[in-house]
């Protein structure tokens, strides 16, 4: 079977859709930091014991490594890209978190149960899943955690009432972005210089997630696609002030869970 490769080889149509839409230099990062922020507040709020081990669930290169690895005694990270696994090997060597790191090269749903985690994060993963195993993984996620573990989703969001499909490409060095079917969708995805993404609509996400045995502790969206934003507006305080807000806005969503005992 053919090694897996994420689609966007270098992050170069990523980078594109950045520069293309971030309104001041340095806001996607900025919006992005205001999110891990709060998860970690989140994070030092917990008893040591429920401090023990943290898996990220597609770390690719592993820049969120060393963000978390201060509040887990031991860190599990996975990626089916070897060459992103490779880069995270580096991350974990340079900031001296060889000793407490066992990184594995494979997918999610490959990871065998009775893990007891008592923190899963899955950071921008979800969108480039086909559809009908987005659910299936999220619930093998929860089956990992321990009674009381967090699940911290970062994920696109959908402004509309219903979940989007999209995919993105470089065209003579532009960026295409088109509306595209669920169906079409699925057929893009793992076609390198493709990036296929689902915008998820946040409401009916969370209720499906409920069901699996988990209640939503916070809910934010971000990285506004507004254009004219200055840099000294706290836009994303704005975005997230109010539930009818937060329904128009955001091309990105954070949701954080809590396994129900
Ligand atoms: C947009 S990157 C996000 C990487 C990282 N979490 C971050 O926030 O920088 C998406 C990653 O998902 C990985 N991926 C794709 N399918 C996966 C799966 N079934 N389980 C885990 N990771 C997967 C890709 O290899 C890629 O590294």
């Amino acid at each position: 079977m053919k090694a897996y490769q994420y689609p966007d080889t270098h992050d170069v149509i990523t980078n594109q859709y950045i520069k293309h839409h971030e309104p001041y230099p340095q806001y996607w990062q900025k919006s992005e930091d205001r999110i891990l922020n709060r998860l970690i507040d989140h994070l030092r709020s917990l008893p040591e014991k429920g401090r023990q081990r943290f898996l990220d669930a597609g770390c690719g290169g592993g820049r969120l490594l060393p963000v978390f690895a201060p509040y887990f005694r031991e860190i599990i990270a996975l990626d089916p890209d070897n060459n992103r696994l490779n880069m995270a090997k580096d991350i974990i060597n340079k900031n001296n978190l060889t000793e407490k790191t066992s990184l594995f090269n494979c997918k999610t749903e490959e990871l065998k149960d009775q893990q007891n985690f008592d923190f899963i994060l899955s950071s921008h993963i979800l969108q480039h899943l086909p559809t009908n195993s987005v659910f299936p993984i999220l619930e093998h996620l929860i089956n990992l955690l321990n009674p009381n573990g967090l699940l911290a989703v970062t994920t696109c969001h959908s402004i509309a009432p219903h979940d989007v499909y999209t995919k993105s490409y470089l065209e003579n060095g532009q960026l295409q972005e088109i509306a595209i079917s669920k169906e079409e969708f699925n057929r893009c995805i793992d076609q390198t210089g493709i990036l296929p993404a689902h915008f998820f609509e946040s409401e009916t996400f969370t209720k499906t997630i409920n069901t699996l045995g988990m209640e939503r502790l916070d809910f934010q969206v971000f990285h506004a696609n507004i254009p004219d934003i200055h840099p000294l507006t706290d836009t994303d305080d704005l975005l997230n002030a109010s539930p009818e807000m937060q329904a128009q806005h955001g091309r990105d969503m954070y949701l954080l869970f809590r396994k129900i005992n």
